[in-house]
């Protein structure tokens, strides 16, 4: 019997409830399976920790977290804490000292759900986008001088490396090669933006000839939403920078039918630190304790660790019992124009997965 050592982060509002739907999906996994077991351990990481201690996690909160073969998270933000707080406090101080810099989310119009661009189905609109999750935008970088005075400064300085861009262009070079279609999709914003950018271009370019069989065009960010609207069939992979890639995956989820569906994978491919899975939305405060929060993209989210952690077959039957689900209408949260509720939707996975015999 294989263990697998997870922690639990379930994090504010929603997140809590959508994490703890995914560990009984996760459960019921592992029983169907039988080959292996989750071993969980849950952290009461986030704004209420917060508010007792002043910090998002304790100060070796990493140090807790470096045995463990992977961590599944829910979303961090509460209404009175202010978002750049608990996001840096949270989310990124495990992204970056692990130093996942593959962010990996996945989109498709899963079956049974329509998508809100008329005529578009789940053959028109496939997507996986990289977004390079270690610098860039939200790199960290800048300052305020001059607090509260007419001259005040901020400065948000976006950082590219030619280490960090080669990394994320070779591995969404890799991650095209490995998909049927072989179509790379770079988008950038060096029109304007001619330092970094420019320089992300250069590499993309320098990457690509490692990758021959692999047909790649290059997209300016505010373009690429006319074409992921307009012309959705025509692309497949994407990778784009931290903010750019932020900003599209929320489009994409929307296009694919809710921000409730979508999942995310934060991965350090060297697998030197553990990685890192969770749904791409927030704490979504407007429905936080109703019940009705989507879990689908944390369940998602859980196929993508349970791929990472080599049970293949098990997150190949909990993808079938997802989608089975999401076929049947009734089956829908209100996010979907449907009427069940988290408890039901998670119910119906556990049953379509307990019941696979495939
Ligand atoms: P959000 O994703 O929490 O919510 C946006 C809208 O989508 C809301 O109307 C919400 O009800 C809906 N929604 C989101 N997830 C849903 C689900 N699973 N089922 C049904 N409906 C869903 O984004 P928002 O409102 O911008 O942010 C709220 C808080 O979450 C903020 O504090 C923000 O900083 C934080 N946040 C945290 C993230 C993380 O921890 N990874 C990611 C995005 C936002
Ligand atoms: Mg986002």
């Amino acid at each position: 019997m294989r263990t697998h050592q997870i922690a639990a982060i379930p994090g504010d509002g929603i997140g809590k409830e959508v994490v703890a739907a995914g560990l009984r999906v996760l459960d019921a996994s592992a029983r169907r399976d039988g080959n292996f077991q989750a071993a969980i351990t849950e952290f009461p990481w986030g704004s209420d920790f917060y508010k007792q201690h002043a910090h998002l996690m304790p100060d070796d909160g990493i140090e807790h977290l470096k045995r463990f073969d992977a961590i599944y998270f829910g979303a961090v933000g509460a209404p009175d804490v202010p978002d750049h707080l608990t996001l840096w406090g949270l989310r990124l101080a495990i992204c970056q000292p692990f130093d996942q810099y593959a962010n990996v989310r996945p989109t498709r119009i899963l079956p049974g759900i329509e998508s809100p661009l008329r005529g578009v189905t789940a053959k028109d609109l496939d997507w996986v986008i990289v977004r390079e999750n270690s610098e860039g935008e939200y790199a960290g970088q800048g300052g305020r001088s001059h607090r509260g005075l007419p001259e005040e400064i901020a400065t948000e300085v976006s950082i590219f490396t030619r280490v960090g861009v080669t990394r994320i262009m070779r591995f969404a070079f890799e991650l095209a090669q490995s998909r049927p279609r072989k179509l790379l999709t770079v988008v950038t914003k060096s029109n304007a933006q001619r330092h970094g950018m420019v320089l992300w271009d250069e590499i993309a370019k320098d990457v690509a000839a490692e990758f021959p069989d692999v047909t790649w065009d290059k997209m300016l960010v505010d373009a690429m939403t006319v074409r992921m609207t307009l012309h959705p069939a025509s692309l497949d992979t994407i990778v784009a920078t931290n903010l750019h890639a932020d900003i599209l995956s929320d489009l994409a989820a929307a296009l694919a039918g809710s921000i409730g569906i979508a999942p995310t994978a934060n991965l350090n491919p060297e697998r030197r630190y553990p990685s890192m899975f969770e749904p791409i939305h927030g704490s979504a405060f407007d429905i936080t304790g109703k019940g009705i929060a989507n879990p689908v993209g944390t369940f998602w989210s859980a196929v993508m660790m349970l791929e990472h952690l080599g049970e293949t077959a098990a997150a190949a039957r909990l993808m079938r019992a997802i989608e089975r689900v999401t076929a049947d209408p009734s089956l829908h949260t209100p996010d979907l124009r449907g009427s069940a509720t988290t408890d039901m939707v998670t119910e119906a996975v556990c049953a379509a997965i307990l019941g696979d015999n495939e």
